[in-house]
């Protein structure tokens, strides 16, 4: 495949050893102006961060564990929502180009990435706000490669290498998952929104399937409807009497997919 990269990955920034590579580059950015497209990539993370204060760990050298520093200031701040999208569908359309389109890809809300049910990759979106417009978009990216055993506390692990039985180059990866980000982030900084919406819904995870929620502890059964311009779920909640509510739902933490 010809690499198009243009900017995401120059220059790209080794470590051998970080906390996290999301932390470092915020360091980074609280002294000195950075290349837009500029890269973090840690061999090991020693407390790598995941959503909402979670944990991300990942094996020492067999993974990508890597943040990119992008400048979308051309975002409104009412169209935010759309780089998570723009990045997730990069991310997936790495996964699928390198299972040759034969996986069940797909992305569960808000941005995890899941290959037949099972998680292999994560984003972690830390934003430097200047007044109210996003200075710089910190996008930290956990996928998985060749790690194969995994700490019992994660429920539903999956890496290229469970997927394939294949070993890969972490670097040729990096690469062209940059590529395909990069695609991605040219739609988004051209408005293509209809187009990123689309693409979006269509792998969205458990859409327009009838199943089990819990939300704040409370379980119902209702399907996934869209995903609104402020990246909250809506969801058609199944009443008693048959008829449905959408309800609206703003932190993934609160929902579960039974
Ligand atoms: C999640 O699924 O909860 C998001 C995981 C994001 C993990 C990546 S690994 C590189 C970057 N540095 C971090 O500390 N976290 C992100």
């Amino acid at each position: 495949m010809r690499l198009h990269t243009l900017f995401i990955g120059h220059p790209i920034k080794i470590l051998e050893q970080v906390d996290s590579t999301n932390s470092y580059a915020l360091n980074l950015l609280r002294d000195n102006l950075q290349a837009e497209g500029s890269i973090i990539w840690a061999k090991e993370q020693l407390a790598g961060r995941g959503q909402r204060g979670a944990k991300w760990s990942s094996e020492a050298l067999a993974n990508l564990t890597f943040s990119i520093i992008l400048r979308p200031q051309f975002l409104p701040v009412a169209e935010q929502f759309q780089l998570t999208k723009a990045i997730a569908l990069g991310i997936a359309g790495f996964v699928s180009h390198i299972l040759e389109n034969n996986a069940d890809i797909k992305i569960k809300w808000p941005n995890d990435i899941y290959v037949k049910n099972c998680k292999i990759a994560g984003i972690l979106i830390e934003n430097v706000l200047e007044q109210s417009t996003i200075k710089y978009s910190v996008i930290g990216i956990g996928l998985n490669v060749n790690q194969t055993v995994f700490d019992p506390s994660i429920p539903n692990p999956a890496s290229l290498k469970t997927l394939t039985g294949k070993d890969f180059n972490t670097e040729d990866c990096l690469l062209q998952l940059c590529s395909f980000i990069e695609k991605q982030y040219l739609d988004l900084r051209a408005a293509k929104y209809p187009q990123i919406d689309e693409a979006y819904y269509n792998l969205l995870y458990s859409r327009g399937i009838e199943r089990n929620f819990a939300l704040s502890g409370e379980s119902f059964t209702g399907e996934i409807e869209a995903v609104n311009q402020w990246g909250h779920l809506i969801i058609r909640k199944k009443l008693v009497n048959n008829s449905y509510e959408a309800i609206q739902v703003a932190d993934s933490k609160q929902l579960v997919f039974l």
